[in-house]
């Protein structure tokens, strides 16, 4: 679709940055903090790049004040963290820890007191490690009323100061990591455990929105989902078909349930069949109802193509965490769909297609499925960002890909979509889950490595003073990067 002219960002756009609690925030036992299930899974040998983990991270906890002073300079109008469920409840469901909420308080007053937006993620994968151990975590029906309780406490204290929560963070990427490829907590490959917790995450995430009715009624509240659009690798009817059950079981079995209350036909057909199907019991589906969002939160790094996977095809397959490019191999599910390379885009070092208007097509097709309003909770690219001679660090394949990106939800605004707002992943270089602290994102470089902690010393990056720029001109000017594209 050709615009004569494209509309300009709408007045009072968020503007953002984005973070998570495990991967910044360091303390990991400070005032009371409780271990979450990332403390332990990082420290058991060979689970991470180079044993890498979030002790002490970017040491984000001690140097709050100094990173909102930074995020102010760049002129942020919204901010994306997460808070640390463990900082609250040390094991997940007993005794409130004060000390935790009053370091988010601390958090909050700043950041409003910058005219920065919080925008705040309940859950951003670190499960209190004392409920994996009580009950298995997402896989028992124990942690919906345990979620519930967590996220209740953080309405009530934070529901005066923050407007704009998140729920789940990319629970899809997340589970399949932990259920099926075996690469986070739990670390087991079992598809019936899988849909398992998908199903209860969904319960849990329904009855924390009712709450938050209840609790916050002038806040907004959605998902955080992760919308890696598929394209056919031909035009070959079965590659067409393969790629259709990509986003039916990708893509519509998390949305579906998030904003309509219920799962995808052919889907959860498909897994009766297989014997995959998780347990709805009766009752659930009322729960599901409750989950209908104000808005989708999106998070957008890249493309795939799909094509046909016979039975005996390619079956999942652990992803790039070297950096090392060329490595990922095909995956998929026999029976449905295996990943193709797309020749008409380009890669990252970790072989993540670089393809812009993937963007606008995602955004595209969740306003015309869900017509929800939508805010991109997180989009960035990772790379090996190194200090230069001259001291500081030069990323202009990041400014490029920023630009291109941001470009393409001004496209999408003037198809007539929604978007509140655009968060960049991430604000400092923060620690990669699998990736240590080789693969950045940030606009500002921390100072250390996987195993040198060295000062910790921020450093701005020359996307930030890019940013900066495109934040004080309301996205007008993203400058030369997007004159090439
Ligand atoms: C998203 C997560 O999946 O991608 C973030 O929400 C994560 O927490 C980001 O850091 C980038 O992933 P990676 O593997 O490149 O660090």
């Amino acid at each position: 679709m050709d615009h004569k002219q494209l509309a300009a960002f709408p007045e009072g756009f968020l503007w953002g940055a984005a973070s998570a609690a495990y991967q910044v925030e360091g303390a990991f036992d400070a005032d009371g903090k409780g271990p979450s299930i990332w403390d332990v899974f990082a420290h058991i040998p060979g689970k991470t790049y180079k044993g890498s983990n979030g002790d002490i991270a970017a040491d984000h906890y001690h140097r709050f004040e100094e990173d909102v002073a930074l995020m102010a300079e760049l002129g942020l109008s919204a901010y994306r963290f997460s808070v640390a469920w463990s900082r609250i409840l040390p094991d997940g469901r007993g005794e409130v820890n004060e000390a935790g909420l009053a370091f988010y308080d601390r958090l909050i007053d700043a950041l409003k007191a910058a005219n920065i937006e919080p925008v705040l993620t309940l859950y951003h994968w670190d499960l209190p490690q004392a409920l994996m151990e009580a009950y298995g975590g997402w896989e028992s029906r124990e942690v919906i009323a345990d979620f519930d309780r967590y996220a209740r406490i953080l309405f009530e204290r934070f529901g005066d100061r923050v407007k704009y929560w998140c729920t789940l963070n990319e629970m899809s990427v997340d589970f399949q990591r932990a259920y099926l490829l075996g690469m986070h907590p739990p670390g087991v490959s079992s598809p019936e455990r899988f849909y398992q917790a998908v199903h209860i995450a969904h319960l849990a995430n329904a009855t924390a929105i009712r709450s938050f009715r209840e609790l916050v009624p002038n806040g907004l509240i959605g998902p955080v989902f992760p919308y890696f659009p598929g394209y056919p690798a031909s035009s070959r009817p079965e590659d067409v078909l393969a790629c259709e059950d990509a986003e039916e079981f990708l893509q519509h079995w998390w949305l579906d349930p998030y904003v309509f209350g219920r799962y995808p036909k052919a889907a959860l057909k498909w897994l009766e069949e297989e014997g995959l199907a998780p347990d709805i019991r009766p009752g659930d589906a009322e729960i599901m109802a409750w989950s209908r969002p104000d808005f989708l939160g999106v998070n957008y790094y890249f493309s795939f193509c799909y094509e046909a996977n016979g039975r005996d095809g390619v079956t999942q397959a652990a992803f790039n965490t070297t950096g090392v490019r060329g490595t990922t191999p095909s995956a998929g599910v026999p029976g449905l769909y295996r990943t193709s390379p797309n020749p008409f885009v380009a890669t990252t070092n970790w072989d993540w297609t670089i393809d812009p208007v993937g963007l606008r097509i995602v955004l595209r097709k969740l306003n015309s499925r869900y017509g929800l309003p939508m805010l991109i909770t997180e989009n960035g690219l990772g790379e090996f960002d190194k200090i230069a001679e001259d001291g500081a660090i030069h990323d202009p394949y990041r400014i490029d890909y920023l630009a291109r990106h941001i470009e393409q939800c001004q496209l999408a605004i003037t198809d007539g979509v929604d978007l509140l707002g655009y968060c960049a992943w991430s604000f400092t270089d923060v620690l990669s889950w699998l990736n240590g602290y080789q693969k950045r994102y940030g606009f500002v470089y921390i100072d250390r490595d996987e195993t040198d902690t060295r000062d910790l010393r921020r450093v701005r990056k020359d996307s930030f003073s890019w940013y900066r720029q495109v934040i004080a001109t309301n996205g007008a000017d993203l400058g030369d990067a997007t004159a090439a594209s």
